[in-house]
This record gives C-alpha cells, structure tokens and sequence, in this order.
C-alpha cells in the first residue's frame, strides 16, 4: 500500500489525490491507478534484468488490465506485450503499441486471431496446440509470410495457489505435454517449416505464486528438454520465456517477494542450467500481469444499506460488486479495505462487505473491521488493479465502472463510466 497515504482531513490520499475528492468527482464504483506506482513496478522487472546484464523482454500480460492509456503506459516503460486474444491485440494497435513486442497467447486462437497477428507482423505468436501448427502453417503459405514463434508446453509443475488458475500442470488445456512427447513432435513439425522460426519455449506455471521452486523447477525440465533437442536435433534456443505468476499483496497476510527478486533467480537458475548443459544462454522472458498493475490501484464505492443479524454478523452493502470484482466469488480472493472518509478513526465495527448483484455469493469481504459506518461513507478496497475492471461483467445490466489513473497530483479519466445506452447499444427490438 505504498501508494496510499492519511491527509490531515483524515481522507485517504492516492497518488496525492484525495480520494473522496475523486469519487464525489467521478461517481462510484472508480477504479482508481496510482501510474507511478506501474512505473515503479515495469522498472523493478526491467532494471531487475539490465542491472544483471541479461538480455530479456517484460511483456505486460494485458489480461490483468487492459485499456488504450495502460498500454500506453506500458509502452512509455518499454515493455513488451502478451495478449490473448483478438480484442486485446486490437486494443494494442489501438494505443500505437509497437508490433515488433507483441506476443499472442490462446489455447484456440481463430483464424482471424491469427490473420490480424500475421498482417501486423506482430514479435511473436506462443504455438499451443497441433491444431494451430496446422493453421498457422496454411495462413502464412497463403499470405506470403513468415513469423517468430515459442512453443508453449506444460513442465508438470503445481504452482502453489488457487486450484482455478492452475496452468502449468500436465492436466490443463494449454500448450504441449513435456512427459509423452507431444512437445517434441510439435517441435519437429514446426522445424520442418521454413516460414515458422521456433526462438525458444515457453512455460506459465500458475499465478500470484509467492516461492521460487516452481519457477526453479519448471526452469529444470525445459532444460533437460532443450538439452535433448540439441544433443539430437542441434537445436539451441534463443529465448527462454518463465510466463507470468509473481505474487502480490493483498492482505498483510501475503508475503510476496521483491519484484527483483524473483528476476535474480530466473536469471541464476537460467544461466546455470545453460552452463551445466554448456547451451548458449537464452534471452529471458517473461509475461507478469498482476505483479505490473496489482498493487497499483483501488476500487472506491459508495456503502448504501446495512443488515445487522445478532450474534451472526453485520453486512453492510456497497454499489458495486462481483460485476466489477469477481474474484472474491470465484476464487475465494481476500482483500483489505477502509473507509476512506475516515482513514484515521478507531475501528470498532465489524462487518461483511456484500455487493448488490442478486446473488448471496456476490460478496467482496467476509470479515473487516471498520470504524462506524453510515451510508455514504466511501470504501477503499485494496490491491484491484489486476483482473478486476478486466474480468467485470454486465450482470444484473449494471454498467462498468469508470477508470481514473492519478500521477504528479493530476488525476485523468482514462475509461468512461458506461451509461444506459451503452448497455442496449447492441440490443435490437423484437416487436
Ligand atoms: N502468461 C500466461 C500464459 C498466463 O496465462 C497468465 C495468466 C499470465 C502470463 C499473467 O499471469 P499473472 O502475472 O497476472 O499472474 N483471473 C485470475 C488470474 C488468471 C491468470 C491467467 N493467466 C485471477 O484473478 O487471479
């Protein structure tokens, strides 16, 4: 919570910016992002990697946020993109983002996914499955092209987090199997044709991983890998990418590690591994989605109603919910919160935080203690910059919310609350 300070109104402050000013300004629920705070994070990975001398690429996972102003920012940092899908390469041409540091992620990437990826020239597309070998292979005979590309496979590590957003597990629907040959015969196929230039491999072994083994180990099996192919294919790899995953905080019962930290031990694990199988060193990698914006930004409501049931618990209500955060819902996610119009006071009262969508799970904090509270007040929830505003929903037609990014004492909208007429907009009459 660096980026968060106590004024002498007793108001919390973000980026120097009352943040009660900014609700009364640009209504609740308000994403709001302290872009200095992103900057900090980019150049934590960034000067991680140049500090050390090691030749690397940060791509932003765009899925954690994205919008035209964050990938600008992104941009201005240097970093290198992921997206997954049409709608977020479209939003990178968009923001004038450079196609050169592009990557495309997707375990079912379409044809036109692929096309836009081709005719934009874009740094890389990460191959996840034969069916996309295939298509690939027909697309760029067609057009006339060729591409860069990684092979994405699955190491067979478990990461230690949420069971939902394991991916780097054999039993998951991304990239090829080390264990049965499958990324090998990938391998083979890709080498046989001259318009794909297979760089290297790529793994992502899960997210908001806290410990460095499963990065470790999953840096141990693409070498015995890359080992095998040189010894029986001479092949070496240019680049070597560790995906995404770095933890953050979001209660002060998360203990994340520096963001350089786990740079120096990529960079460690990579170059002895390369030394021991005397392989050249691979440029490094990597796709953090939530360790670049997590940290970054707070969601502000209005609290409303109250429900008090003796000796069960207090709800109080706040204007938004799983419609703008869904992951307390979907992955039982904690957060820290408070009451930003009374930073200071004493909290005595104890209370869950439930949403309004029509759905008793629709709850944002089961257990905070908080100081009285009365309708009005405005809440402070912690740490949403990452698949918050991204994973937001239409449920119940609430319209999403509105994006404010603070730097210098400025606050600027950067995503229009949606109106009314926003939500019909694709709706046709039937009568
Ligand atoms: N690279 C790949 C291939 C990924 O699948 C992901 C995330 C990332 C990078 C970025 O991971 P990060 O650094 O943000 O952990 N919606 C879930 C997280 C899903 C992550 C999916 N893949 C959540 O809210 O926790």
């Amino acid at each position: 919570k660096q980026h968060v300070e106590i004024n002498d109104l007793d108001h919390l402050t973000i980026g120097g910016i009352d943040v009660t000013y900014l609700a009364e300004k640009y209504g609740t629920p308000l994403f709001v992002y302290d872009v200095e705070q992103i900057r900090a994070n980019a150049k934590a990975f960034v000067n991680g990697f140049k500090e050390l001398n090691i030749p690397a690429q940060v791509a932003y996972a765009s899925k954690a946020f994205s919008s035209i102003a964050m990938l600008q920012v992104a941009k201005q940092e240097g970093l290198s993109l992921d997206v997954v899908s049409q709608g977020e390469l479209y939003t990178a041409i968009q923001a004038d983002f450079p196609m050169d540091k592009v990557h495309m992620h997707g375990n079912n990437k379409s044809v036109a996914e692929l096309e836009m990826a081709i005719e934009h020239n874009i740094g890389c597309i990460v191959i996840d499955n034969f069916h996309e070998i295939q298509l690939l292979e027909e697309l760029l005979q067609k057009h006339d092209r060729s591409i860069h590309a990684l092979l994405r496979v699955t190491p067979g590590i478990e990461a230690h987090t949420h069971d939902y957003i394991l991916t780097g597990n054999e039993d998951s629907k991304f990239g090829f199997d080390l264990a049965n040959g499958q990324a090998e015969e990938a391998f083979k196929q890709i080498k046989r044709n001259s318009r794909i230039q297979l760089k290297g491999l790529h793994c992502h072994i899960g997210s908001q991983i806290f410990e460095t083994d499963g990065f470790v180990m999953a840096i141990r099996r693409l070498f015995e890998t890359l080992a095998n192919w040189h010894e029986r294919y001479g092949y070496q790899a240019d680049v070597l990418n560790l995906g995404g995953g770095f933890g953050i905080r979001y209660t002060k019962e998360d203990e994340p590690l520096a963001l350089e930290s786990y740079v120096e031990v990529l960079v460690k694990e990579i170059t002895e591994q390369a030394h021991y199988y005397k392989l050249n060193s691979p440029e490094i990698w990597i796709e953090p989605g939530r360790a670049i914006v997590g940290n970054t930004a707070i969601t502000l409501y209005t609290v409303g109603s109250k429900k008090e049931i003796p000796n069960v618990r207090n709800y109080i209500a706040i204007d938004g919910g799983m419609t703008d955060n869904i992951r307390p819902a979907l992955y039982q996610a904690k957060y820290d919160a408070i009451l930003a119009n009374k930073a200071a006071r004493e909290k005595t009262y104890q209370t869950a935080v439930a949403g309004k969508c029509c759905e008793s799970g629709d709850m944002l904090l089961w257990d905070l203690l908080l100081p009285e509270v009365e309708p009005g007040d405005i809440l402070a929830v912690f740490s949403t910059g990452a698949y918050g505003y991204s994973m937001s929903s239409h449920y119940n037609r609430f319209p999403k919310a509105a994006v404010v990014f603070v730097e210098n004492g400025h606050d600027k909208l950067v995503m229009r609350r949606e109106s009314y007429q926003d939500l019909i907009r694709n709706d046709l009459s039937y009568e």
